[in-house]
């Protein structure tokens, strides 16, 4: 009884460290959910009829630390809310998600038969930066009050049923890293405002029914890492001023399965890019220049399904290609000998114009034929020998 009190006076310092200690420890236990948060969070439950990913949302625990998919600050306000995969979230999404004034996540996702619009009270979300509402089936526009998100980092709307256009009130977003619409039904152009998001690093638009050009102002983006254009309907070439883009390297560049047509700017050849995929379209002419042997960066080209007419003799091949595929074009000329010494992993040559010996060397060969077959007059392993 007497020991602590003793103590205490001697080794004052070591005292009041543990008292602190205790006070910490008080303070994180006190992370008690707050009342007003832990109601919204079950109206949601309970609009979900008790849904199996809301099993532990018990209201006799804390929501803080007995609730999964929920993090709290250290006010016991409700920061983060990240469910996803359930086949027993049915409905609409309740106006109640609106009511979690601290939220700064929410990802809410891959629920098949959670349907109805984007409900506006989301645009209450004030302190939002991250919103995830992948792979649901929602329907409606992408709503303008999205803009009120001003912190907002990460869109991603992906993989649902959303119609329309893409609105211009998105452009009031300007802190988003990374924006995906991906597999919906948007219509319309590209807005050319993506390509002034300063920190824009990843742009997923694929598979939907965009029209028009790709926007020249895209270049821009000093962040850009990943872009992805792909399954739309875009018509006309590859900008100019892709040969100059202000990144220094963009990992995975992908325009393919679109309605582009027409050369290639000389200047896109000045691109570092690391996956370059552009097949599917109706290019033409000369595409030589997006090899060089200064490409080191380069390690997938796919430029298959187009109408590019060139010589293959003549390109310099870089370094580091893994996949190439060229197939089904008009290329003509021979394969040159540095195809047989690149690291490849995969290769499809077949439907071209292409003459001459495969060039020997371990790697050629262990390819399937069909890889070489349907060109000119190809020879040699893995295809017959020549004469
Ligand atoms: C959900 O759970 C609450 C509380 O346990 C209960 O009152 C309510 O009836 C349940 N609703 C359904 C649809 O099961
Ligand atoms: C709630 O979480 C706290 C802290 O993790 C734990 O001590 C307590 O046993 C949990 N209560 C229930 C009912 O799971
Ligand atoms: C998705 O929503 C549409 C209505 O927008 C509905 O017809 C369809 O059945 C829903 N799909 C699923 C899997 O719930
Ligand atoms: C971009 O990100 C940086 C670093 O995260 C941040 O300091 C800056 O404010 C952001 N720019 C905008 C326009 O939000
Ligand atoms: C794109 O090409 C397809 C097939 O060639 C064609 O049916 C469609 O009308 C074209 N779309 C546009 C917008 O040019
Ligand atoms: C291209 O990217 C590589 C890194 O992958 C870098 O070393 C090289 O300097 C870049 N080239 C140019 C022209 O920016
Ligand atoms: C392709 O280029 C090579 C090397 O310069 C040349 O020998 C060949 O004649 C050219 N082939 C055609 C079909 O122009």
């Amino acid at each position: 009884m007497h020991a602590p009190t003793l103590r205490c006076s001697i080794l004052f310092f070591t005292c009041t460290f543990l008292l602190f200690l205790s006070s910490l420890n008080l303070a994180s236990s006190a992370k008690v959910c707050n009342s007003h948060d832990k109601n919204t969070l079950l109206e949601i439950k309970y609009h979900f009829n008790n849904a199996s990913v809301f099993a532990t949302w018990d209201p006799d625990t804390d929501c803080c630390s007995n609730w999964t998919e929920i993090q709290c600050d250290a006010h016991g306000r409700v920061t983060m809310l990240e469910a996803s995969i359930a086949d027993d979230v049915i409905g609409e999404i309740p106006p109640a998600i609106g009511e979690l004034p601290y939220l700064q996540f929410l990802s809410f996702g891959s629920f098949p038969h959670l349907s109805g619009p984007i409900p506006p009270s989301i645009g209450k979300l004030k302190t939002l930066q991250h919103l995830d509402l992948n792979g649901n089936n929602l329907s409606g526009p992408i709503p303008d009050f999205l803009s009120q998100l001003k912190d907002l980092e990460y869109l991603d709307l992906g993989s649902n049923n959303l119609i329309g256009q893409i609105p211009s009130s998105l452009s009031k977003l300007s802190k988003l890293k990374l924006v995906s619409l991906a597999t919906n039904h948007l219509s319309g152009h590209i807005p050319a405002f993506f390509g002034y998001m300063k920190n824009l690093s990843e742009l997923y638009l694929l598979d939907n029914k965009l029209t028009g050009p790709i926007p020249s102002s895209l270049s821009q983006l000093p962040n850009l890492f990943a872009i992805n254009l792909g399954l739309n309907q875009l018509t006309g070439s590859i900008p100019a001023s892709f040969g100059s883009f202000k990144t220094p390297v963009i990992n995975f560049f992908s325009i393919y399965y679109n309605n582009l047509s027409g050369p290639i700017p000389r200047s896109f050849g000045k691109a570092n890019i690391t996956e370059l995929n552009l097949y599917h379209n109706k290019f033409t002419g000369d595409a030589s220049f997006l090899f060089s042997r200064d490409k080191t960066s380069l390690t997938t080209l796919d430029i298959d399904h187009n109408l590019f007419s060139f010589n293959f003799s003549k390109v310099d091949l870089p370094q580091n290609l893994a996949n190439l595929d060229i197939s089904h074009n008009n290329i003509y000329g021979s394969l040159p000998n540095r195809l047989g010494q690149l690291p490849l992993k995969s290769i499809d040559v077949s439907f071209n114009q292409l003459c001459g010996h495969i060039p020997t060397g371990r790697r050629l060969k262990q390819f399937k034929p069909a890889m070489f077959s349907n060109n000119k007059c190809l020879c040699g392993p893995p295809l017959a020998p020549c004469n």
